[in-house]
C-alpha cells in the first residue's frame, strides 16, 4: 500500500478528535478508540520481533527512497529498531490529541534538520506497513491495515504541515567553547550557537557531536536563553552509551555540534497563580535549572520546591549551586533526596516518589518532573496513586530509552 499522504484533509487536534478545545484532556471518539485498540493489539503480536521487522523495514525505506539512507547512520546495528519503535510509540498515541499534536509539530520541525521531504514520509509509511504485513501473515487483515493507515497519515500530516509552517533554519552549529568534567562520569559543555536558538526555558532540543555522526540525542539547555545565545548542557555517560560517552570522554573546545529546534514543554506560568512542585533526578535538573535561571530574572514568583535526586550524595552534582540560587531567592527550596542516605547528613532517604508522597498530593501546585524515563514512570505513577491529578503533572514522555 502506498501513501498519497499529501492529499489527505488536513490534519488538526480537532481533526483527530472533533471535541472543543478545553483544559480537561478530551476522549476520543469511538472510531479513533477502535483504529487504536487494532494498533495496540496487532502491535502486542510483533513487538518481540522488532530487529526482523526493522531490517524489512530499512530494506524497503532504502530502496523506496535511497537518498533516505544518509539521514542514518554508517554503522545501522547502533540504532536498529530505534525508529520503527517511535514511530509506532507515536502511531499509537492518535487517542491522545491534547498531547499528541503539539508533540508532533515540534518533531516535524525537528525533522527538517535531516533532510526529510513529503516523498519520505510516503516511503516511511509503505515501509512499515509493508513490514508488518510480512511479519504478521494472515493477521494482517484489510480492517488492520486500515487502521493502521489511518493512524500513521494523522501524524504523518501533522508533521508535514509543521515543518512546512517553520520560518526557523532547520538546524543550528553550535562551537563548544569549554568542556570541563563536574563528576567522573559527568561533564558540563558550553557551547555557543551561530545564531541564538529560540528556545524556552525548560525544553530540550538535539544534538549531533562529531565524535558520533547521525547520532541524534536529545539534551536539555541548563540555562535560560541568554543575550550572547550560549547553552550549558550537563551530559551524564550511560553505561554502553555511544553518544553520552563520546561527549563526557572525548568532547573538546573548538569541535563544532549541530542543534535541532527546541522541543518539549515543561513550563512554569508565574501568573497562574499556582505555586510549584519540581522533581529532578539526576540530569533531569538541567530542565529545572533553565526555568529557575528564569525566574530568578524576576522580583516575584510563586513559591517553587524543588526535589533534587539521585542514588547517592555524590550524584547530586549540581546540589551547592542550586542551595546558592536558593540563599538569595527566598520562594525558592532545595529538597536533596537521596537512596542510599546513611551517610549523606541533610538529605531526606529514600527515593524521589516516596520523599515527595510524603507530603501528599500538593493539591494547586503544578508539578514538573524530569528525570529518567524509569524515574519519570516510577514517581508519576506513585503521585498519582496518591492523590495528584493528571492534568497537575508535567513531563516530556516521548522518550523511547
Ligand atoms: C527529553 C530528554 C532530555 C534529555 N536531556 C538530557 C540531558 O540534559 N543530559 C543527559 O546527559 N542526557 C539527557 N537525555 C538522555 C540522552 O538523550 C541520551 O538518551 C543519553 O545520553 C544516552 O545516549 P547514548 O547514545 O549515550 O546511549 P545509547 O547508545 O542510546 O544507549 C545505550 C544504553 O543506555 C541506556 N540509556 C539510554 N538513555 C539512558 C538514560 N537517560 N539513563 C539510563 N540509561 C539510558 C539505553 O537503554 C541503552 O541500554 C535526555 C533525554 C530525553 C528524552
Ligand atoms: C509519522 C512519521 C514519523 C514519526 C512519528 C517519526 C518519529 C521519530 C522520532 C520520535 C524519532 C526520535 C527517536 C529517538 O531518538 O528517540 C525519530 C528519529 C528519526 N527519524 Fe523519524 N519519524 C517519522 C518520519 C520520518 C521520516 C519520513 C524520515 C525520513 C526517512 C525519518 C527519519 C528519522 C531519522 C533519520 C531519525 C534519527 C535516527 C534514528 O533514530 O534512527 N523519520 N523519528
Amino acid at each position: 500500500m502506498r501513501f498519497p499522504i499529501s492529499d489527505s484533509q488536513p490534519v488538526t487536534a480537532d481533526a483527530v478528535s472533533p471535541v472543543p478545545r478545553s483544559s480537561a484532556p478530551r476522549e476520543a471518539p469511538p472510531a479513533v478508540t477502535a483504529m487504536v485498540r487494532l494498533i495496540r493489539d496487532t502491535w502486542a503480536k510483533s513487538e518481540p520481533f522488532i530487529p526482523e521487522i526493522s531490517q524489512f523495514f530499512y530494506g524497503m525505506l532504502f530502496t523506496l527512497a535511497p537518498a533516505t539512507r544518509d539521514f542514518f547512520p554508517i554503522n545501522m546495528e547502533v540504532q536498529r529498531g530505534r525508529l520503527v519503535r517511535a514511530l509506532v510509540h507515536i502511531v499509537q498515541m492518535v487517542d491522545r490529541p491534547d498531547d499528541l499534536v503539539p508533540f508532533l509539530t515540534q518533531l516535524g520541525r525537528d525533522h527538517r534538520k535531516f533532510g526529510v521531504i513529503p516523498r519520505h514520509y510516503e516511503a516511511v509509511g509503505t515501509a512499515l506497513l509493508a513490514s508488518l504485513k510480512n511479519h504478521l501473515g494472515p493477521d494482517w487483515t484489510p480492517e488492520v491495515e486500515r487502521a493502521w493507515a489511518e493512524a500513521f497519515t494523522i501524524v504523518a500530516r501533522a508533521m508535514q504541515e509543521a515543518a512546512a509552517a517553520d520560518v526557523n533554519p532547520a538546524s543550528w552549529s553550535a562551537t563548544v567553547l569549554e568542556h570541563r568534567r563536574l563528576t567522573w562520569d559527568l561533564a558540563l559543555v558550553r557551547v555557543q550557537p551561530e545564531f541564538p536558538v529560540p528556545y524556552l526555558p525548560g525544553q530540550y532540543m538535539s544534538v549531533e557531536v562529531p565524535q558520533r555522526p547521525r547520532l541524534w540525542r536529545y539534551l536539555s539547555p541548563a540555562n535560560a536563553p541568554r543575550e550572547d545565545g550560549g547553552i550549558e548542557f550537563h551530559v551524564r555517560a550511560v553505561d554502553g552509551g555511544w553518544v553520552s560517552r563520546a561527549i563526557v570522554s572525548h568532547t573538546q573546545p573548538g569541535d563544532v555540534w549541530r542543534l535541532g529546534p527546541p522541543l518539549g514543554r515543561l513550563s512554569v506560568d508565574r501568573t497562574d497563580g499556582r505555586d510549584v512542585l519540581m522533581i529532578a533526578g539526576g540530569t533531569g535538573v538541567a530542565p529545572l535549572r533553565a526555568i529557575l535561571d528564569d525566574l530568578a530574572q524576576w522580583g516575584e514568583n510563586p513559591k517553587v520546591q524543588l526535589f533534587y535526586g539521585g542514588p547517592s550524595r555524590e550524584d547530586l552534582y549540581d546540589l551547592d549551586e542550586l542551595r546558592a540560587l536558593a540563599a538569595t531567592n527566598p520562594w525558592l527550596t532545595v529538597t536533596p533526596v537521596v537512596e542510599h542516605g546513611e551517610e549523606a547528613p541533610g538529605c531526606v532517604q529514600g527515593t524521589l516518589a516516596e520523599a515527595v508522597t510524603q507530603q501528599g498530593s500538593w493539591p494547586g501546585h503544578r508539578i514538573l518532573v524530569a528525570g529518567s524515563p524509569a524515574m519519570i514512570r516510577a514517581t508519576v505513577s506513585r503521585m498519582l496513586v496518591a492523590g495528584s491529578a493528571l492534568d497537575q503533572i508535567a513531563y516530556d514522555p516521548f522518550t523511547i530509552d
